[in-house]
């Protein structure tokens, strides 16, 4: 008998399809929406699956699930997986970082670009029908090139965003992280290192790049808001839960903070109706990630990762194929 997978969300059939050679797959045909019961349900009887920062795993949800060896998430942020229940099973956890890296940072850029410079605000507007004559002083923004750009989670794709910002858009880069740097990728990406307070003192415009976990939660709270210029952006890109979303509704209504863009929400997808009905912020359905390509890369590397995790290998000859396993997280 062959070993039994599940796969819990479409990816695409040509990358899912490599998993038949190897195994009995249980594939989903349509997004769906999965209960915790049912994802115990699907799990039990597998020896690995490819979940989405949809499906939540943990505990609960392995706890029937004696044959289960490894989980393969197609994302590069793993809160929802306990990887602590999970590595106490023996269970391998993989994602799938780097190959999106440069598509995130873009995506920091195009919400950090529309935010300052009020390109959905603008266009809104437009299709309002509001548009009667071209005025002077209407829809005034913030420049981008020699602003001071803050980078909150100095991981890759925070580097990314450094890298955009310091060769492009010709920015002075201020970083904070739980580490510094090494002074090579520091001055290879032209960042410079500082401390939280002066992160949110001196950022022209903010992005939070950082993965959430309970010691992040709420980072940016109303009193991190206080402490950031009037004039500031804030964009978010990592999990929803980094932000205070009712103190940012707050501060954005207030005029205490000039904009924000935000791909990720703390309760998506259902998101904050005081961030909805806030005029100064650029809201986009979580697709940091989302293109043709980036896309196709990510399935195909989770779906290596369950091969490889599970022993299935191109040819059993060689050595393993290396495993994109998370680190188990430090204390
Ligand atoms: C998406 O948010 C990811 O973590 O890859
Ligand atoms: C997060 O770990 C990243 O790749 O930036």
């Amino acid at each position: 008998d062959r070993p039994r997978v599940w796969v819990s969300q479409p990816l695409f059939d040509d990358i899912v399809g490599r998993l038949h050679e190897h195994f009995e797959v249980d594939a989903t045909g349509k997004v769906t929406v999965w209960s915790s019961p049912q994802i115990a349900a699907k799990l039990r009887g597998c020896e690995g699956a490819v979940v989405t920062l949809n499906e939540r795993v943990g505990a609960h949800e392995i706890a029937d699930a004696t044959s289960l060896r490894a989980i393969a998430n197609v994302g590069v942020g793993y809160n929802n997986l306990d990887v602590a229940a999970l590595g106490a099973r023996r269970i391998v956890a993989t994602n799938t970082p780097d190959v999106l890296t440069e598509t995130t940072a873009d995506m920091a850029f195009a919400l950090l670009m529309a935010a300052s410079r009020r390109v959905t605000e603008g266009e809104r507007w437009l299709r309002e029908g509001q548009w009667t004559q071209w005025a002077f002083d209407s829809l005034l923004g913030n420049d981008i090139h020699g602003s001071t750009l803050g980078i909150l989670g100095m991981g890759r794709i925070g580097q990314g965003v450094a890298m955009r910002g310091a060769q492009g858009f010709r920015m002075r880069v201020l970083y904070h992280n739980r580490s510094r740097l090494p002074d090579g990728i520091e001055s290879n990406c032209r960042a410079r290192y500082v401390d939280f307070a002066t992160l949110l003192a001196e950022s022209d415009h903010l992005v939070l790049v950082l993965p959430y976990s309970p010691a992040t939660h709420h980072v940016i709270d109303a009193a991190a808001l206080a402490r950031m210029k009037p004039t500031a952006t804030l964009i978010n890109i990592g999990r929803g839960g980094l932000v205070d979303e009712d103190a940012l509704a707050d501060a954005l209504s207030g005029g205490r903070l000039f904009s924000a863009g935000l791909d990720v929400f703390e309760g998506e997808p259902v998101v904050n109706p005081k961030l909805l009905a806030v005029r100064n912020v650029v809201l986009t359905p979580h697709v940091g990630s989302a293109t043709r390509a980036t896309r196709r890369a990510m399935a195909t590397l989770a779906v290596d990762n369950l091969i490889a995790a599970l022993g299935h290998g191109p040819d059993a000859g060689s050595p393993p194929t290396p495993i994109t396993a998370i680190k188990t997280a430090k204390r």
